[in-house]
């Protein structure tokens, strides 16, 4: 690698708190990206991780969730070149809102499940303050480090249990978790600098979707590069279930159920990838619409509906497959990541071409290149 390739390698990604999200792993995955890329879309990208590294990388990024917080981080830092949050930015959030009386979701629906009333009522006044701010990706901004600091707050980092008060009350997990206590505020301006300072121009124009990857694949062209990262069908797939609160907040839902314990919205959003039924036939579809991608890189982990071999198979009606594989030691790699699973990558490129031509007695020559 030139010396110019390392340049943006000095930005650091704030780590994120992300079921499944392969923040630890992007040197293993680093080592498969095949040499020549120009563009890459990150087609499932959740905290963004792997989106940054190929931003650090110097391609020209695409990058996808159909969750919006997740497009908001994505907007963020990887769509973002040099907006960053200033002082006065953060005093508009912060001040008192002359439109409580439209937003107060939060306080309504979460009050006692997730939140004090007065913890509620805060994040209501700073979603009414992000329209104040007028330019987009600042919006984006203030979405992404507000949605880590509420993650950080909750037991957990994720809203499918209804723990968070009784952990939040336990002097024994308080001592091993100090945010568990402390104000989403002061949570959040400690990260303003942290993800100030993870905003760097790659000069190169990358956007951030948020879709459904079949609706988006057949949009988008001359990629060299796709990133697949699935929900892992029968091992903690429900990105909604453990992130409903988020999406919540982001998107101000008016017209949603809240139903259960945790008060996650219904009806939810369609995946495709995340029930037995009909993941075969959606990978099917995605296969089929990038067809024109010559290399693609699939994480996968040997607890995921359809099996390893299985998996193996589909994919090789399309492309060359190797099998890459990493262990965990411990249970620290998020979704899936039980001591002793294996994180899979599948690393595929283009299967061989084959050119019929003639020789000069007219016979048919089978040629391989
Ligand atoms: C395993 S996580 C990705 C983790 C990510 N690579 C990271 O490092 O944080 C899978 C992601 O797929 C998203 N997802 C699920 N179904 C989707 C779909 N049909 N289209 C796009 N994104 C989807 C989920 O919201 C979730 O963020």
């Amino acid at each position: 690698m030139l010396f110019n390739e390392y340049k943006y390698f000095d930005y650091q990604f704030p780590e994120p708190q992300y079921l499944g999200a392969k923040y630890t792993l992007l040197p293993w995955i680093n080592q498969f990206v095949p040499k020549g890329t120009k563009t890459a879309i990150d087609a499932f990208s959740g905290s963004q991780s792997v989106a940054y590294l190929f931003k650090q990388s110097g391609f020209k990024v695409i990058s996808n969730d159909f969750l919006n917080f997740n497009n908001q981080i994505g907007k963020a830092l990887i769509e973002n070149n040099t907006i960053k949050l200033e002082k006065e930015d953060v005093r508009i959030l912060f001040q008192p809102s002359k439109n409580k009386n439209n937003f107060n979701l939060i306080e309504n629906v979460f009050t006692q499940v997730f939140f004090e009333k007065e913890e509620a009522q805060f994040l209501d006044n700073f979603r009414a303050n992000i329209s104040l701010l007028t330019n987009k990706l600042k919006q984006s901004l203030a979405f992404a480090i507000i949605n880590r600091s509420i993650t950080r707050k909750i037991t957990m980092g994720h809203f499918g249990h209804t723990q968070a008060l009784v952990y939040a009350n336990d002097p024994e997990r308080i001592k091993r978790n100090r945010s568990l206590v402390r104000p989403i505020k002061e949570i959040f301006e400690e990260l303003v600098p942290k993800y100030n300072n993870s905003i760097f121009d790659n000069n190169q124009d990358n956007k951030s979707y948020n879709l459904n990857i079949l609706e988006l694949l057949p949009s988008i062209e001359n990629i060299d590069l796709a990133y697949f990262d699935p929900p892992y069908c029968d091992s903690h797939a429900d990105y909604q279930g453990f992130y409903h609160l988020l999406e919540t907040y982001t998107e101000y839902w008016k017209e949603k159920e809240f139903i259960n314990g945790i008060k996650r919205y219904e009806p939810q959003r369609f995946s495709g990838f995340d029930k037995k039924k009909d993941v075969i036939s959606n990978f099917e579809k995605m296969f089929e619409l990038s067809e024109n991608i010559p290399n693609w890189l699939i994480s996968y982990n040997n607890r995921s509906f359809p099996g390893i071999k299985e998996f193996e198979n589909l994919i090789s009606k399309y492309r060359n497959v190797k099998i890459e594989t990493k262990t965990y030691q411990n249970g620290r790699g998020g979704k899936g990541s039980v001591a002793g699973s294996q994180e899979i990558l599948f690393v595929c490129s283009p299967k061989k071409k084959y050119f019929v031509s003639f020789n000069s007695k007219n016979q048919l020559v089978d040629e391989k290149f």
